[in-house]
């Protein structure tokens, strides 16, 4: 064979390299089977899937909580996931494990830190520092930049609303007694959203310290 003269193999990859329609689909290929070599293997592990020890689902108050929680955007500028880094855990405690999220639906990780992380927030600090913060934030950081949310200590907590929100998270695996459900709307009747929302807050990230 002449020296100028590409081999077979040589043509074949000539052919992928040239033809970039075949090589979209290849490059597809490659990273699906990549992707799922990874990822799959997650949804059979028990570190994944199984509930962390003492994980309790959110009561009907914390989790009236974590809606108002959602619905104001606080993961806008709050993520809740402590990466396995020095410097995170030093500062916020020990990194999130996926068994503590199992009974979190959806579950608010986030990625932006306007703010700090909140993952470990639970018992950090009393109710009542929490409430002077929501009503004021500048009065206790004076340099926050944290929107102020008065409104959450005059607004009641939707009470009928709860036991279908329970019901719900109970047909999907939340281990909620049946009393729990119906109990639910009186658990959290005369609360504000400040009260559920407060609870909530107090509640993360408490399973593992
Ligand atoms: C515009 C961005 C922004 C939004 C939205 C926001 N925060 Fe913050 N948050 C901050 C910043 C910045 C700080 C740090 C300064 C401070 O403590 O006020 C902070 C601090 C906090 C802290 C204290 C954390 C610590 O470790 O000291 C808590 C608790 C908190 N926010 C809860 C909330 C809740 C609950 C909501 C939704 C009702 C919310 N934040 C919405 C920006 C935000």
């Amino acid at each position: 064979m002449a020296n100028n003269t590409p081999s077979t193999k040589g043509m074949s990859h000539q052919k992928v390299e040239t033809n970039s329609f075949l090589m979209i689909v290849l490059i597809l290929l490659v990273i699906s089977i990549g992707g799922l070599v990874e990822i799959v293997p997650l949804f059979f592990k028990k570190s994944t899937t199984q509930p962390v020890e003492g994980l309790k689902p959110h009561t009907a108050l914390q989790l009236a909580g974590k809606d108002v929680y959602i619905r104001e955007g606080c993961f806008v500028c709050h993520s809740q996931m402590i990466r396995p880094f020095h410097a995170e855990t030093m500062r916020y405690g020990h990194f999130s494990l996926a068994g503590e999220f199992v009974y979190d639906r959806p579950f608010q990780w986030g990625s932006k830190r306007t703010g700090p992380d909140l993952h470990r927030i639970g018992g950090r600090y009393s109710d009542e520092w929490h409430r002077q913060h929501l009503m004021d934030p500048r009065s206790l950081r004076p340099y926050s930049n944290m929107p102020a949310y008065p409104w959450l200590a005059d607004r009641m907590v939707n009470a009928d609303a709860m036991p279908a929100r329970l019901r719900v998270l109970q047909l999907l695996g939340h281990p909620y007694t049946d009393e729990e459900v119906a109990g639910a709307a009186d658990a959290v009747r005369g609360k504000t959203e400040m009260d559920a929302l407060i609870a909530y807050l107090q509640v993360l990230g408490t399973s593992v310290r």
